[in-house]
């Protein structure tokens, strides 16, 4: 049973400033839920129970987010808001507990998932990034890719590793995997992924055979990038302890899932759905406006209003 997940949130958010200069970015808004509430939800409808957060000491913002706060609910008692004061009251899901652990430095991925372990005490667990938003409203709402991932690796026991297709212009920016080549023959034209061919082929699963960060666009095994979400055995400990520094000089956990394939085979789970990189300044836009569309409160008023500023 996997019932902890951890949600890395030490990260300076450079990328969103100035927005993120004293806010912290998962705390910036997406319609009228912080984007952690987003993420916290996520990992409950999953059926994790127990969230660890890697923080930092700018982070406050998010551990008082999922606090009770008791001049606020009293406040909204005595006005008779009782809308608000529900709201207020279910932003921590039930059955869910939020712990913290501080990164101290900023040393890569890896660095901050092995900060968590003392937590996590030898089970296996998921890793979800708060940066990346998945948005389900295009698909099967019964279909949740963390849930499926975490069904996958229990009937498995093989660590699950969630991709999408990206264009090779952009593939310097995410980890990408390497499937093999007897996968790619069957569901690959060159190094880029044939949805169609894959669905085809009544392949279960993606294999994973290597995984390289951030390559550049002539060095990537495929277009096959990560995005955001894991979900991996209790042997990943041992290999957290021996990656090296990586790119950027940071300690990167696709170092770490490289080791660690070689012992243990692994799958790639494809995304169901879009997925968001809140972290740039185009991505939480476009998750932004998404996220309007498809409000039941907002979204009849936001596509009339942007049907019309496209006609101007
Ligand atoms: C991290 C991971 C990378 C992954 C990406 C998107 O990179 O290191 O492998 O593809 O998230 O999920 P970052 O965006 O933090 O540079």
């Amino acid at each position: 049973m996997i019932t902890k997940a951890i949600i890395p949130v030490a990260g300076l958010g450079t990328r969103m400033l100035p927005a993120t200069k004293s806010i912290p970015k998962e705390m910036l808004p997406i319609v009228d839920k912080p984007i952690i509430q987003y993420i916290v939800n996520e990992a409950a409808l999953a059926g994790i129970k127990e969230i660890i957060l890697v923080t930092h000491s700018s982070k406050n913002a998010i551990e008082n987010h999922f606090d009770r706060s008791f001049e606020l609910e009293s406040e909204l008692e005595k006005r008779v808001k009782r809308q608000q004061l529900k709201e207020i009251k279910s932003i921590c899901p039930p059955d869910i507990a939020i712990m913290h652990v501080r990164q101290g430095e900023t040393k890569g991925l890896a660095h901050a998932i092995s900060k968590a372990k003392p937590l996590v005490r030898g089970e296996p667990f998921a890793i979800i990034l708060p940066d990346v938003m998945i948005n389900q409203f295009k698909c099967d709402m019964r279909t949740d890719n963390l849930k499926e991932m975490i069904d996958r690796f229990n009937e498995t026991g093989r660590s699950q590793i969630m991709v999408q297709p990206v264009q090779l212009s952009n593939i310097s920016a995410y980890g990408v995997i390497d499937t093999g080549k007897a996968f790619r023959d069957k569901c690959f034209e060159g190094c880029i992924f044939n949805e169609k061919a894959y669905l085809e082929s009544q392949e279960k699963s993606i294999p994973i055979v290597n995984l390289v960060e951030k390559p550049d666009a002539d060095d990537a095994p495929s277009n096959l990038a990560i995005v955001g979400r894991y979900v991996v055995s209790d042997k990943i400990w041992d290999y957290l302890e021996n990656t090296p520094l990586g790119v950027g000089d940071e300690i990167q956990f696709t170092d770490t899932l490289r080791l660690m394939c070689r012992d243990y085979p692994m799958d790639a789970v494809l995304i169901k759905g879009d997925s968001f990189d809140c972290g740039s300044k185009l991505g939480y836009m476009k998750a932004f406006v998404e996220y309007a569309l498809n409000s039941r409160r907002f979204g009849a008023d936001i596509a009339e209003f942007i049907r019309k500023s496209g006609l101007k």
